[in-house]
């Protein structure tokens, strides 16, 4: 008995340090992170950011729009023939499945066409509902068109925007 007893001291004496250091320190990462990300009695660093910009705290320290210089209107030209010019013409973007981006008719635009307004639409797509052409409405038009990221999303409207003078350039980088 006695010797079953000591076993058990001995049992909880062994806990190594390491193991105490990583629960504990998880404990209080956790706390740090939580009152960082969430706020300390309804403020925190990102909710006063969300508020003061409108846009939130992860959105704002990832560079998802690129700068416009001549690499990434490159990188947009490059992007948008293989992207885009299945639905809309192929490289030169003319028009086919999709209406023609390099003229000044626009279906979609509210007043002129802007680099922002284009965001929303590539981003959102187009639902076959919202189509305005017969070609549109059978199938729309997919989130993205086929980009992976925002930034080559940026890429491809700086490209359109250097061709089409039709677009204002209004995006920020
Ligand atoms: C799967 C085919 C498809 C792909 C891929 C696609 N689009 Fe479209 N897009 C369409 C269709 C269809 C419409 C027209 C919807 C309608 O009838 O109103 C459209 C409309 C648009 C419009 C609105 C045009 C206007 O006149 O207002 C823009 C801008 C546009 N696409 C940009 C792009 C860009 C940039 C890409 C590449 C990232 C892309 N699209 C990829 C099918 C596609």
């Amino acid at each position: 008995m006695s010797s079953n007893h000591s076993d058990k001291e001995s049992a909880g004496k062994s806990i190594p340090n390491w193991l105490l250091f990583l629960f504990f320190g998880a404990v209080v990462w956790g706390a740090v992170y939580g009152i960082f990300m969430h706020g300390f009695l309804g403020y925190s660093q990102s909710s006063a950011y969300r508020d003061s910009t409108g846009q939130s705290f992860a959105v704002a320290f990832i560079p998802e729009k690129p700068e416009r210089n001549a690499a990434s209107i490159a990188n947009g030209e490059a992007s948008a023939s293989t992207n885009c010019g299945a639905c809309h013409g192929g490289p030169a973007l003319t028009g086919s499945i999709g209406p023609n981006l390099t003229d000044d008719t626009w279906l979609h635009a509210q007043g002129q066409m802007t680099e922002t307004r284009l965001a929303e639409l590539i981003m959102k797509g187009i639902l076959p509902a919202d189509a305005k052409t017969e070609k549109g409405k059978q199938g729309g038009m997919p989130p993205r068109g086929t980009l992976g990221s925002d930034r080559q999303v940026w890429e491809v409207i700086y490209y359109l925007s250097s061709k089409n003078r039709s677009i204002r350039q209004d995006a920020t980088p």
